[in-house]
């Protein structure tokens, strides 16, 4: 049983433990969110012993090189000290500069921020409700277009940090953010390629932000947007995304709504089955997919399996844990 060092308190990690159940379950507050390597709310740093590779997985070379590890995909096999990233080292204070409805479940919230935060269209960012409280939202802003960064988020109902931002958080208030992480961007390297881009809900948030810079960059390929909802009143950003197909050829936009009731001007389905449908041979292509976790699993095979490359698969499943830690 591997033991674990953290604030100078030995804990010992059972089989099948990761090191983030263990510490959490010994009451220490380590912040986390999704509990599945994806947002790395619960990134730690091992100053002594050696983590597996699996738990540093999706981490920057810098971070990887500094011995950073995520804890909640880290199954240790021998004996860890352990520290929560220095206080300041990877956080960015931000003041709230606009919160306006997108639709009735969703607002869009910018941020300006007091020092240049890198990032790219598509990546996401974790946003701290408190010190220990935090949950990551992608980026719909690009960083040579927008002044602000942007983010989409959708109420959930008792959703901690969802329901401060929709029914707390006020235009002058300060909040903290991570650093951006996530492979989710556009890359020049596929500027000849047809894209395909496919998202329910705020899922449109990142691929708001990587259209538009592939457009910004000169994409030569034809660039296919799918967006879905239940309902055509939850499909935001209509307008905005019609007007940028009026003004880009090689840019097509399709809503669609899975409910019974489509209007005029919103193709009928689920938004991986209309996408796929029109869309049979994809070798070559370069598939975008965010939003609801089965949307994303189901795109993506049926994407493979349509000849995609999995290297040309970018994926964001917005896991939403059930009521992780905080
Ligand atoms: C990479 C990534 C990117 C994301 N990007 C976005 C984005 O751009 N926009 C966006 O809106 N979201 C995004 N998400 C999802 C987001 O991070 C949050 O998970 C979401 O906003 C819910 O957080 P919350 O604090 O409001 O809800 P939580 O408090 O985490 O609750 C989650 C759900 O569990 C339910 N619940 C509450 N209490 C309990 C309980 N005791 N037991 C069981 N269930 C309970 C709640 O009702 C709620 O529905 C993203 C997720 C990931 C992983
Ligand atoms: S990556 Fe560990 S909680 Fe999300």
């Amino acid at each position: 049983m591997p033991g674990i060092t953290c604030g100078g308190q030995l804990y010992q990690c059972k089989e099948q433990e990761s090191v983030l159940d263990c510490l959490t379950a010994h009451d220490v507050e380590i912040p986390s969110s999704c509990r599945s390597g994806i947002c790395q709310t619960c990134l730690m740093r091992a100053t002594k012993g050696k983590v597996p590779a699996s738990a540093q997985s999706g981490l920057k070379n810098t971070l990887v090189a500094q011995n950073y590890f995520l804890a909640c995909s880290c199954y240790p096999n021998v004996d860890l000290e352990v520290t929560l990233p220095a206080q300041g080292t990877i956080k960015f204070s931000a003041v709230v500069v606009e919160l306006n409805p997108l639709s009735t479940e969703v607002v869009c919230l910018k941020l300006s921020l007091d020092k240049d935060l890198e990032y790219k269209a598509g990546q996401f960012i974790n946003l701290f409700k408190d010190k220990n409280t935090s949950r990551p939202y992608s980026l719909a802003s690009v960083p040579e277009i927008d002044e602000h960064l942007q983010l989409h988020v959708r109420k959930l109902p008792d959703g901690l940090v969802s329901q401060w931002v929709h029914g707390e958080l006020k235009v002058g208030d300060v909040v903290e953010i991570s650093a951006a992480a996530g492979d989710c961007f556009y890359v020049p390297d596929i500027s000849n390629n047809n894209l395909l881009l496919m998202a329910t809900g705020t899922g449109l948030a990142p691929l708001y932000g990587i259209i538009r810079d592939a457009l910004l960059q000169g994409h030569k390929g034809g660039i296919k947007l799918y967006h879905g909802s239940n309902t055509a009143e939850s499909i935001y950003f209509k307008e905005e995304l019609v007007s940028l197909s009026n003004q880009h050829k090689n840019f097509i936009y399709k809503p669609c709504v899975s409910g019974n009731n489509v209007p005029k001007g919103f193709s009928a389905g689920r938004v991986n089955e209309v996408a796929l449908n029109e869309n049979q041979d994809l070798a070559g292509w370069s598939v975008f997919l965010c939003g609801h976790p089965e949307m994303v699993a189901n795109a993506k095979r049926d994407s493979y399996l349509a000849g995609a490359s999995m290297n040309n698969i970018y994926a964001d499943p917005f896991v939403i844990s059930a009521r992780a830690n905080t």
